[in-house]
């Protein structure tokens, strides 16, 4: 993405909405809305559209952003904003240290929406829905919470499809053309720009279940280190 000017003061105007040190926040994000009917957490949020369209039709619901490149976020912070929601907050991170910023069971729903799809075998492990997110997420997820995946990506959610359930989540509303019978949801800037060409929309839900790493399945192990 190219780098935005004044990324700064343009940051430091919405910075109501940045969570400037998330790691001291561990365990502590519902301080932030108690009422709050639940707390999810969009990993690469990228421009927002999602996040302030969820934000929007869910006021109840407490909802973190979390995105690696502020060029982008900012845009969301913006977004955020200018539609004057109060129940989403952002942060300027990585979602590999997802459980250094939230405590064990805290989050109730994760959002991946149009991941990087890292289509080259040795480029596996930076996928989002690769086995050791999937075992992150499972340190930072309630029980009986739930990640719910869209894509684009036609070869990554075939191969997600397959990576989720090995690492203890049960798959459900399995669709490879979401918005077949007219547009579903809320959708995210990159889904508009999908949708609008024509391209099928692929989304699961995968619900954690009780799950222990096999000490010594060679296969699994494999799968991990490719
Ligand atoms: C293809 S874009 C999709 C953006 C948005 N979800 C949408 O659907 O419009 C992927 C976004 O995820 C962010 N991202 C990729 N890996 C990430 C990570 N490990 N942690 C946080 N954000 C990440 C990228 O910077 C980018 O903004």
């Amino acid at each position: 993405m190219r780098k935005k000017k004044n990324l700064a003061p343009r940051m430091e105007a919405c910075g109501m909405y940045l969570i400037k040190d998330p790691f001291s926040m561990r365990g502590r994000w519902r301080e932030l809305m108690p009422a709050a009917r639940e707390l999810r957490v969009e990993l690469g949020c990228g421009k927002g559209g999602f996040t302030v369209g969820t934000a929007e039709a869910e006021p109840d619901v407490l909802l973190i952003a979390v995105e690696k490149v502020p060029d982008a976020m900012v845009v969301a912070m913006e977004k955020a904003r200018d539609a004057g929601v109060h129940n989403v907050w952002f942060v300027d991170g990585d979602a590999a240290l997802l459980p250094d910023m939230f405590a064990e069971g805290e989050i109730d729903r994760l959002y991946i929406n149009f991941c990087d799809p890292w289509p080259k075998s040795n480029q596996k492990k930076r996928r989002l829905t690769h086995g050791n997110f999937l075992k992150k997420y499972r340190q930072v997820l309630a029980e009986g919470g739930a990640i719910h995946f869209k894509t684009d990506n036609d070869k990554l959610f075939e191969w997600s499809l397959e990576e989720i359930p090995q690492f203890g989540f049960r798959l459900s509303e399995v669709t490879r053309d979401l918005h077949a019978d007219g547009a579903v949801g809320v959708m995210t800037d990159y889904e508009r720009k999908f949708f609008s060409e024509g391209k099928s929309i692929n989304r699961c839900v995968a619900t954690m279940v009780d799950w222990t790493e096999p000490e010594n399945d060679t296969a699994l192990s494999q799968r991990i280190s490719e």
